[in-house]
C-alpha cells in the first residue's frame, strides 16, 4: 500500500493508473478505522481496480464548539487495517496542503443540508461537500461510497453529484452495528462504560418505529410513534433527542405517513457530550 501525504503526488499516482486503463474507487473517511470503514473499503476492492483511502480530518466540517481538536487519531494502527484489507493509497494530508492560504471557495447544497443534522450543525455539510468535492477533484474517481450511518451526507453528496454532472458514481454502504445493535462510529470511543450501556436505545427505538409499521394492517402515522420513542430515549436521565424524525429517502422530505420510501434517523446526546446518529430504512 502506498502512504502519501502530498496531494499532487498522490494525484500524479491516480493519473498513472487511469493511464493504465484501471478503474478507481475512492472511499474518503475521517480514520480512526472501525469495521464500518473496512467494509466500505473492501466494498471499494469488489467494484474496482485501485482503491484509495483518504484519512483526513477535515476542520471545515466541525463547528466552534464541536470535537476537532479531541477527535480520535491513530494513523499507525489506520495504517495496518487499510494495508491488510487491500487498499491501494492511503492519502493522509496535512490541512495546510488541502487548505492553501487564502482558500475562499465553498460548496453548499441547499435544501438537504439545512434539515436534521443541519440544524444542529449550522455549516457542517458545507464543509463536507467542499472537501468531498476537492478529493474528486484530486482523483476523479470513478466511484466513490460513503457509509449509510450518516445518511443525510450521503444525500447531501448524491444531490451534489447530480447538480453539478460530476462524473462519478455514488455508492451507500450498509451500516456495520456492534452486536447490540449500536451503529459502528468513531465517535463511540468517547462513551465510558455507562453511557456506552444506554448508546443502543437510539437503534432500538428507530427498530420500534420500524415494527410497528411493519405489523400495522393500516398506514403507521409517525407523529404518535415518533413520541413514543423520544419518550423511550428520554426515560434515561442521561439522554435528550437532538431529532428523531421519519422522511422521505429519497430527498429528505418530512413524512406524515410510514411508507417503504421513508426512514427514520435521529441524533441523541448523552450527558450532553457525546452525540450519536443513526438511521434506519422502513423496507
Ligand atoms: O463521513 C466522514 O467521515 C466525513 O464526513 C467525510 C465524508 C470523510 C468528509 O470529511
Amino acid at each position: 500500500m502506498i502512504i502519501e501525504e502530498l496531494p499532487e503526488n498522490a494525484a500524479r499516482i491516480v493519473r498513472e493508473w487511469r493511464r493504465d486503463g484501471k478503474t478507481i474507487c475512492l472511499v474518503p473517511t475521517m480514520g480512526y478505522f472501525h469495521e464500518g470503514h473496512l467494509s466500505l473499503m473492501k466494498h471499494g476492492l469488489q467494484l474496482a481496480d485501485k482503491v484509495i483511502v483518504s484519512l483526513f480530518v477535515n476542520p471545515t466540517q466541525f463547528g466552534a464548539n464541536e470535537d476537532l481538536s479531541v477527535y480520535p487519531q491513530d494513523l499507525e494502527g489506520d495504517c495496518h487495517k487499510a494495508e491488510r484489507t487491500g487498499v491501494d493509497l492511503l492519502f493522509c494530508p496535512a490541512a495546510s496542503a488541502v487548505y492553501r492560504e487564502k482558500h475562499q471557495t465553498v460548496v453548499s447544497v441547499k435544501d438537504v443540508s439545512n434539515r436534521l443534522c443541519g440544524l444542529n450543525r449550522p455549516g457542517h455539510f458545507d464543509g463536507v461537500a467542499t472537501i468531498v468535492t476537492k478529493l474528486f477533484n484530486m482523483f476523479s474517481p470513478e466511484f466513490a461510497l460513503f457509509g449509510e450511518k450518516d445518511y443525510q451526507q450521503l444525500v447531501v453528496i448524491k444531490t451534489m453529484v447530480s447538480d453539478l454532472d460530476m462524473p462519478v458514481t455514488v455508492k451507500g454502504v450498509p451500516t456495520i452495528r456492534e452486536h447490540d445493535g449500536l451503529a459502528m462510529s468513531s465517535r463511540n470511543s468517547y462513551l465510558d462504560p455507562e453511557e456506552r450501556a444506554i448508546a443502543p436505545v437510539l437503534y432500538e427505538t428507530l427498530n420500534d418505529i420500524r415494527t410497528s409499521f411493519k405489523t400495522k394492517k393500516t398506514p403507521a402515522a409517525v407523529l404518535p410513534l415518533v413520541e413514543k420513542a423520544k419518550a423511550k430515549i428520554t426515560r434515561f436521565t442521561q439522554c435528550s433527542v437532538d431529532y428523531l424524525e421519519v422522511f422521505d429517502e429519497r430527498d429528505l422530505s418530512p413524512a406524515e405517513v410510514i411508507s417503504e420510501n421513508c426512514r427514520a434517523a435521529g441524533a441523541i446526546r448523552i450527558n450532553g457530550k457525546v452525540r450519536l446518529i443513526d438511521n434506519l430504512s422502513m423496507k
